[in-house]
């Protein structure tokens, strides 16, 4: 009796993991998975369809200073979702014709004409004209104060939070303005007496066309308020409640294109747009960056190894070839925040790229970085890999701006190097560059890397060209805080 039982559990154990394996194994359990998967999406997709509701997570009423937003899409907003997904016209300027276009800003306009028939030019039009309305008096602002202990960070960790409250901005249908006394990232600005002041508004285009009264006079315990129509809304407990905020017109967007887009990507999208509108430089910032990038008051440097083995300096071209490898090396202060990957990890990735796309790619590269000993182990580095595993030419040719580098972080430097506008500029400079060249070799765990990312997909169209990933994986999942 006892014998029977045991063979009785005996087999139905061996039944029952015939039955779990058969569950996580079998091809027909994921082929059922699947099927309900994309049952899933397409419900979703039908509810992003039907927009112009607001999002069932957001409350009703708003109650007195909330930390949460009654967002309704109202005109424009429809206006733009319509245009979403339909085709637009390839961009008629080349690639040599839209880098020379960003060292020839005038005026506000240019950047649209810029981008016109890149993927998302029509959200950066949509950006400039709720920044830039056809009247101010009757509009409701929102006043951004410096951020407390800002001069530490650098200035795509400044942009990456204006990024929040220009979201925030969208949202409530306020306009964003900087503070003037104390305003974001003064830092980087020196003391010049102008109008501007020592906001942003001194080097990019002015947030909007729109001044208020309120810019002035804002104490420095307050981070930001609204001014003109009131809201009750407590930005700093909504962004604090919304780490990431993404205006719900573009996620409504992203969705109707992709239903499944990740919140990740989401996030990293909005902070890219954000980051191409506040950035757009003015006219004096442009013509500033032309006699840098053309050699004036910094030198463009160029190394190329000869047959013989032996360095030889050669000129910077203006662009750069097309091809040109950008490297930026980020070490500095960033080791507190993640490992740094050594130059030899990007050379090796670029001369594997290279090797794997012997047809298209020269072995030329544009490096930045802040650590000046990058920039010495470069000038002695003609390859690594052995020339039998090289793929169209064997040593590099290396481009470099021979800008001012302390291997420290940012207000150190700008400190140490005199004129702090000049110097931001060169920085600025620093990301222009990158983007002119045609591959990406970097990581994403900086911020920096993230700019130049986020900035090649949105003003040019270098976007489908490869970003090589250089830094582990756990340092950038999530892109950065
Ligand atoms: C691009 O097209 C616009 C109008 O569609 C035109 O005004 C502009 O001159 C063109 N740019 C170039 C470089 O051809
Ligand atoms: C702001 O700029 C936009 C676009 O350039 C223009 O249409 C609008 O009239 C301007 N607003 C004011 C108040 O000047
Ligand atoms: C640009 O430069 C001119 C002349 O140097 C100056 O008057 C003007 O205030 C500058 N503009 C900004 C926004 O700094
Ligand atoms: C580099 O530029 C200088 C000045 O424009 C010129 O004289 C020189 O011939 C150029 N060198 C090369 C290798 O093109
Ligand atoms: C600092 O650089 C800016 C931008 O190039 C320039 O306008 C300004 O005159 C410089 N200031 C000084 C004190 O040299």
């Amino acid at each position: 009796m006892i014998a029977i039982r045991r063979i009785f559990a005996d087999r139905f154990i061996a039944v029952l993991m015939l039955l779990l394996l058969w569950h996580y194994f079998s091809p027909w359990a994921i082929v059922v998975q699947r099927r309900l998967e994309s049952f899933d999406t397409a419900s979703k997709s039908d509810e992003s369809s039907s927009i112009s509701t607001k999002p069932a997570e957001i409350p009703q009423e708003p109650s007195r200073g909330g930390d949460y937003i009654e967002e309704k899409l109202g005109g424009s907003e429809e206006t733009f979702l319509r245009l979403v997904g339909t085709a637009s016209k390839p961009p008629n300027i080349s690639r040599d014709g839209a880098i020379r276009m960003m060292y020839h800003i005038e005026k506000g306009e240019d950047w649209l004409d810029l981008i016109e028939g890149q993927d998302d030019h029509i959200v950066q039009r949509y950006i400039y004209e709720k920044q830039h309305p056809p009247n101010c008096g009757s509009q409701r602002y929102l006043i951004l104060n410096k951020f407390p202990g800002d001069d530490a960070f650098g200035l795509g960790a400044i942009v990456q939070r204006i990024s929040d409250y220009l979201s925030v901005a969208i949202q409530t249908n306020s306009i964003l303005l900087y503070a003037t006394d104390t305003p974001p990232g003064e830092h980087f600005l020196s003391e010049n007496g102008a109008p501007c002041g020592r906001s942003l508004d001194c080097i990019f285009q002015e947030l909007s066309n729109c001044s208020s009264k309120a810019q002035k006079g804002m104490t420095s315990n307050i981070q930001s308020a609204f001014s003109g129509e009131q809201l009750d809304l407590d930005v700093e407990a909504f962004l604090a409640k919304h780490k990431y905020p993404i205006p719900l017109v573009f996620e409504e967007a992203l969705k109707k294109i992709q239903p499944d887009v990740t919140r990740e990507m989401l996030k990293y999208w909005w902070r890219a747009q954000a980051a191409a509108y506040i950035m757009r430089f003015n006219r004096n910032t442009s013509r500033r960056l032309k006699q840098f990038r053309l050699g004036e008051d910094t030198k463009q440097l160029g190394i190329q190894w000869d047959v013989d083995g032996n360095p030889r300096d050669v000129n910077v071209s203006f662009p750069l070839p097309e091809g040109t490898i950008s490297m930026h090396v980020r070490h500095g202060d960033k080791g507190s925040e993640m490992r740094l990957v050594p130059f030899n990890d990007y050379v090796v990735r670029a001369e594997k790229f290279t090797a794997e796309n012997p047809l298209g790619n020269w072995k030329r590269a544009f490096l930045s970085t802040e650590d000046p000993n990058v920039i010495e182990q470069m000038k002695t580095m003609a390859r690594i890999t052995p020339f039998s595993y090289s793929g169209s030419n064997s040593r590099w040719t290396w481009y470099w701006t021979d800008i001012p580098r302390l291997n420290t972080g940012p207000e150190t430097q700008l400190k140490e190097f005199g004129n702090r506008t000049d110097l931001t500029i060169k920085w600025v400079l620093q990301l222009v560059m990158a983007i002119e060249c045609d591959v990406f070799v970097g990581t994403r765990g900086s911020g920096w890397n993230r700019l130049i990312d986020s900035l090649r997909c949105t003003w040019l169209a270098s976007c489908k060209q490869p970003f090589l990933e250089v830094g582990f994986e756990d340092d950038w999942m999530g892109y950065g805080p």
